[in-house]
């Protein structure tokens, strides 16, 4: 009789246990909603997103519980592939960027009409194409180099070209902070992104040490989440002038884009070809 009592109470124990699993477990989820909508706005975007809908509560447990990185931006370092860095391995641990952008696209309103805004600078194409004042007049009138910051806002938005120097053959850390209730996406031409980290909140330079620099994956594009940030390692090995945009077209068409320029005094045409012998002229240059 006492050892049937013992025994009911251990299936008690063990229904209870699960209840409680199953309680704290769909509680925790319960709660990751609310916060998720309460705070961030994340399930509406996800739910528009379908590619993120599937993951959406394994994503959304992940950023409520702190964890520093998704596996899909993690590389499977046991299937072969390329190597994409110049070391020819899959890590950035002993890379150490030699520069750091910390790009801030935003909304404002500049003279009363909406634009989306890299650091309070809503890009202002030129009717000069850049490539052609870079070639022929080394920046010029039609853009000043350097102009804008690269680590801050301005204080207030502004209409600008703006391009900045990349150093060849360096590596860049990008930071980008996205200020949006939306989904970001980030894109640099010619180049692969390193994601080392991302996350929603405030980025501060101490987030540095959580970041993946031991097998993240390389991608052309980057998510930014909504109020939060994504940080990469680029190595700048191609001489250009190379466009670093917005891929939501809304975002893009309303100025949230720049330029790098990447220069090499080297002329070898092997790196960087000269302009063709048909080239057409226009603006400044038609003469
Ligand atoms: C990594 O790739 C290998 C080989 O393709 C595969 O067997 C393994 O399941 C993958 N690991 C993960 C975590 O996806
Ligand atoms: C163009 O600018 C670079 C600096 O970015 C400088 O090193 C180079 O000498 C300039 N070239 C000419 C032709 O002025
Ligand atoms: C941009 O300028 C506006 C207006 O001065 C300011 O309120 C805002 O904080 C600035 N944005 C950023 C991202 O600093």
């Amino acid at each position: 009789m006492g050892d049937l009592r013992r025994s009911k109470r251990w299936l008690v124990l063990c229904m209870s246990l699960s209840e409680l699993l199953f309680t704290v477990v769909n509680g925790a989820r319960i709660f990751q909603e609310w916060y998720v909508a309460i705070n961030t706005n994340i399930n509406t975007v996800l739910r528009d997103q379908p590619e993120w809908s599937a993951t959406k509560t394994k994503l959304v447990a992940r950023w409520s519980f702190g964890y520093k990185l998704p596996d899909p931006a993690r590389w499977n370092l046991t299937t072969r592939a390329a190597r994409p860095n110049p070391q020819r391995t899959f890590n950035v641990w002993n890379m150490t960027p030699s520069e750091t952008f910390v790009l801030h696209g935003s909304f404002a309103k500049i003279n009363g009409l909406s634009r989306f805004t890299v650091n309070n600078v809503s890009y202002n194409t030129p009717t000069t194409p850049l490539k052609l004042a870079d070639y022929y007049n080394n920046d010029s009138n039609v853009y000043q180099l350097d102009t804008f910051p690269i680590h801050s806002s301005l204080k207030a938005p502004v209409h600008g070209t703006f391009v900045v120097t990349g150093t060849h053959k360096n590596w860049l850390e990008i930071v980008f902070k996205n200020d949006l209730d939306s989904m970001d996406s980030w894109h640099l031409d010619e180049f692969g992104f390193f994601v080392v980290g991302y996350g929603v909140g405030r980025w501060t330079p101490v987030l540095r040490s959580t970041y993946n620099v031991y097998d993240p994956v390389v991608r052309s594009t980057v998510q930014v989440y909504p109020r939060g940030w994504s940080a990469v390692y680029v190595y700048l090995d191609n001489p250009g002038m190379w466009n670093l945009r917005s891929q939501n077209l809304k975002h893009w068409y309303l100025g949230q884009e720049l330029y790098v320029r990447v220069y090499d005094l080297d002329p070898n045409p092997a790196k960087e070809r000269p302009p063709p012998r048909n080239l057409l002229f226009c603006d400044q240059f038609l003469s």
